[in-house]
């Protein structure tokens, strides 16, 4: 069963079907951040998890790990970096590709946002195929950081992504809500 929480913020997930092409239902957090009491539980819950970890830093992946990321960070008093699709940040990146179902993306994260002594919780709002966040672990690490957890509001566990993030993250925890 559901916990309360758990209740809570799937009542505030609407799909909205064939969305962003024919085929697709896309998991719409938008309610989610409209309602106080929904996004407050959700920060309270990742800040927690991010405590529980010992991390040091709350990478938030872009656009929406950017809105469920933030807050945790403040909350958890964390330095929060995001990761961006490539092209965006204006300083000295690291960049990682990788492999969509049609071509490929890239995203990166500022060199000089984690040191050797970062211990980093990923925070996403979808964990899909896995993409994402696998090249985001593999960014940290290249950043010599220690990746301690990785989070996400959802897990479409149909598209496979727990076993694409497992060998990255190296025994750290995905916590799915
Ligand atoms: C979505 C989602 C995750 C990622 C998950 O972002 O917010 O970041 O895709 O998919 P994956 O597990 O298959 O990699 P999207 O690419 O739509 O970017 P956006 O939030 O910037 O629109």
């Amino acid at each position: 069963g559901l916990t309360g929480i758990q209740t809570l913020l799937l009542s505030r997930i609407r799909d909205v079907a064939d969305h962003p092409e024919p085929g697709v239902m896309f998991k719409d957090i938008t309610p989610l951040l409209a309602d106080p009491a929904a996004f407050s539980a959700l920060s309270d819950v990742l800040s927690g998890i991010a405590r529980s970890t010992g991390a040091t830093k709350i990478v938030g992946l872009e656009a929406r790990g950017f809105i469920l990321g933030a807050p945790v960070a403040v909350r958890a008093g964390l330095g929060f970096i995001p990761v961006r699709k490539a092209g965006k940040l204006p300083g000295a990146t690291l960049s990682q590709a990788y492999d969509l179902e049609y071509g490929s993306a890239e995203i990166e994260v500022h060199a000089e946002d984690l040191t050797e002594r970062d211990r980093v919780l990923v925070i996403d709002d979808v964990l899909a195929t896995g993409g994402t966040a696998e090249a985001s672990l593999k960014l940290i690490r290249r950043a010599g950081a220690e990746v301690v957890g990785l989070a996400v509001l959802m897990e479409l566990g149909f598209l496979g992504g727990r076993a694409r993030v497992e060998p990255a993250l190296a025994g750290a925890p995905l916590e799915a809500l």
